[in-house]
């Protein structure tokens, strides 16, 4: 969508989806501030970016740091008024064999980052009295259980905060709504794909995790999850509020009781 004044915060905004989204903004004349706690890649998009953006080095688990990158994007460009909190790290340990000190990790980031991002978002929209949008992005693993244990707990208890905040939100003009990706392919998933042995054969496993993966041979791409982000941020989307959307492939539609061997 156009620039309609205020800018747009993205958290994660280094790599993958937040990198492909912030580029989408300010092809489309928007102004972004960048959070990661990466700070040389995160510089690097700035960089390349040009004027319309600024970078944070910011952890977003960290109440203080992410303060200061809101902060730091309201003095820079005025007013914010669209938020892809998208921050977030993987875990691939069963709950069986999860740490504690694994398990708080994993929760500080992808669902205290979240509540700090949402709060961040109310707060400034009821000071300023102008309205917002938010995506949060929590996954498919955040509406099913799934061998990521403290991953998942983390995404379903992101996709709760989404609901109570686009109840909070409504009065204050701010619609709140998460997205559920599932197999993109950013470093992420090449994590994953290490973690199978790496090469052709982890990378086919993984394409065939979901419908249209395994008739594409593909994952899916970040510059579609950005996509759907900016049409939950933008006009379109105005009767639109508390929802999760799946961007999965069609892996949440897909038979629970298929064997592996059955096609399609
Ligand atoms: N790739 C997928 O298939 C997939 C599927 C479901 C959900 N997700 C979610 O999508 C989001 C984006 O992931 P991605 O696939 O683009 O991965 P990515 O690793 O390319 O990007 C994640 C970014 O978040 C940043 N980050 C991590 N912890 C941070 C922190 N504490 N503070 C600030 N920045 C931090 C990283 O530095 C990185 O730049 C994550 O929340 C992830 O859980 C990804």
């Amino acid at each position: 969508m156009p620039d309609s004044g205020g800018a747009a915060l993205i958290t994660g905004a280094a790599s993958g989806m937040g990198a492909a989204f912030a580029r989408h903004v300010v092809e489309h004349g928007g102004r972004v501030v960048l959070v990661d706690r990466d700070a040389g890649p995160v510089r690097a998009l700035a960089d390349e970016l040009g004027p319309k953006a600024l970078a944070v080095a910011a952890d977003v688990a960290d109440e203080s740091s992410a303060a200061a990158a809101t902060a730091a994007g309201l003095e820079r460009f005025g007013s914010i008024d669209r938020y892809f909190l998208n921050a977030g790290i993987g875990s691939a340990t069963p709950l069986i064999d999860e740490t504690v000190e694994g398990f708080d990790r994993i929760i500080a980031v992808d669902l205290r980052g979240v509540f700090l991002g949402l709060r961040a978002a109310l707060r400034h929209a009821r000071d300023s009295g102008r309205p917002a949008a938010v995506v949060v992005t929590a996954s498919t693993a955040g509406l099913s259980g799934s061998d990521l244990a403290a991953y998942s707990a983390a995404k379903h208890g992101a996709i709760a905060l989404v609901r109570t905040a686009a109840v909070e939100g409504a009065p204050l003009g701010v619609r709140v709504n998460a997205i559920a990706p599932g197999s993109i392919g950013t470093p992420l998933m090449a994590a994953m794909e290490a973690r199978l042995g790496g090469g052709p054969r982890a990378a086919a496993l993984l394409h065939a995790t979901t419908p249209l993966g395994r008739a594409q041979g593909r994952y899916g791409t970040a510059e579609e999850v950005a996509a759907v982000v900016d049409f939950l941020l933008g006009p379109a989307a105005s009767w639109i509020t508390g929802t999760v959307v799946p961007v999965d492939g069609g892996v949440l539609a897909t038979d629970p009781y298929r064997l592996p061997e059955t096609g399609p």
